[in-house]
């Protein structure tokens, strides 16, 4: 018998296998597909200040091992997330909730995160500086060590909640803006967003995405995840919850090897609203091939 269990910090998961925000709604979606609290935890769509509508359509192009995606932040807004969508889905699901919070100014993030505050449903705060979807905020918040840095203080200031601040592989270093959220308080990290990428229709000569540019995702940027994984896991003392492109069993056990505390699965879902459970029902499948009792402490030789 293995154990599948791990440690955020100082929230344990029966398992490391988390939905990442935005390929499961907030939650209910998943959970038409199967029981959800067999996941480790969940995180939800990234959520502003005021509702939005998100980017025009087309809003995905569909790459040979992954995808581009511009939906630009469509949400309710959290005054909604409260009263709504964290309340349906505590009715049905009884492990972490991660709420994923993003905005355009130092100011907006402090704002939903001192909302945030009041929900004790909400086990975890991610925070959102790494969307490359939208002008004037989003990812331009976390390619620049100081602004990231003064995010996460702002937040920590009117938090109580585990902080974890999700960053961009778009930089040069991301060790240098994983040690200044770090330094300015942050309780863990989610490492990685997607990737800036973009396509262009040869017929019509336009790009594929209405907004022209998009976050790629999926299994081709698994390299470029684990490696950044890797990097801020050895750079940090705080958890790490490892993202991009995860889609087998053996990838969590990876991820997990170069230095996450958990993992998030986001594109696989939305190829297969069943990869989450599969991942997870294959995991001691293959522990046991590699002779493993627990995940806990898997380094590198
Ligand atoms: O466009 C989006 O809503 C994506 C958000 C993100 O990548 O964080």
């Amino acid at each position: 018998m293995v154990d599948l269990s791990v440690n955020l910090g100082d929230i344990r998961l029966d398992n490391p296998v988390i939905p990442a925000s935005g390929t499961c709604g907030f939650g209910l979606e998943l959970a038409e597909w199967y029981d959800i609290n067999m996941l480790g935890a969940i995180s939800l769509k990234g959520t502003t200040r005021d509702p939005r509508f998100g980017n025009a359509l087309p809003r995905i192009a569909e790459c040979p091992s992954g995808l581009i995606n511009s939906v630009g932040l469509e949400n309710p807004g959290i005054d909604k997330l409260l009263s709504e969508k964290i309340p349906a889905l505590r009715a049905i699901y009884h492990k972490p909730i991660i709420a994923n919070i993003s905005g355009f100014s130092v100011e907006d993030f402090a704002f939903c995160a001192e909302k945030a505050e009041s929900c004790p449903d909400i086990d975890i705060l991610e925070v959102n500086i790494s969307c490359p979807n939208v002008h004037g905020g989003g990812m331009a918040l976390g390619t620049d060590p100081e602004v990231a840095a003064a995010v996460t203080r702002a937040v920590k200031q009117v938090s109580s909640k585990p902080v974890f601040v999700k960053l961009t592989p778009n930089v040069t270093d991301i060790v240098t803006i994983a040690r200044a959220c770090e330094a300015a308080g942050a309780d863990g990290l989610t490492v990685i967003n997607t990737l800036l990428g973009m396509r262009i229709d040869i017929r019509t000569r336009k790009p594929v995405v209405a907004a022209g540019t998009g976050g790629f995702s999926g299994p081709a940027i698994f390299p470029i995840a684990v490696r950044a994984v890797y990097q801020v896991a050895h750079a940090c003392r705080i958890p790490v919850m490892g993202c991009g492109g995860i889609s087998t069993a053996e990838e969590v056990i990876e991820m997990l090897m170069a230095g996450a505390a958990a993992v998030q699965v986001g594109s696989a879902s939305l190829v297969n609203p069943l990869a989450c459970k599969e991942i997870i029902e294959q995991l001691p499948v293959v522990m046991e091939r590699l002779g493993l009792k627990d995940l806990k402490q898997l380094k590198l030789n």
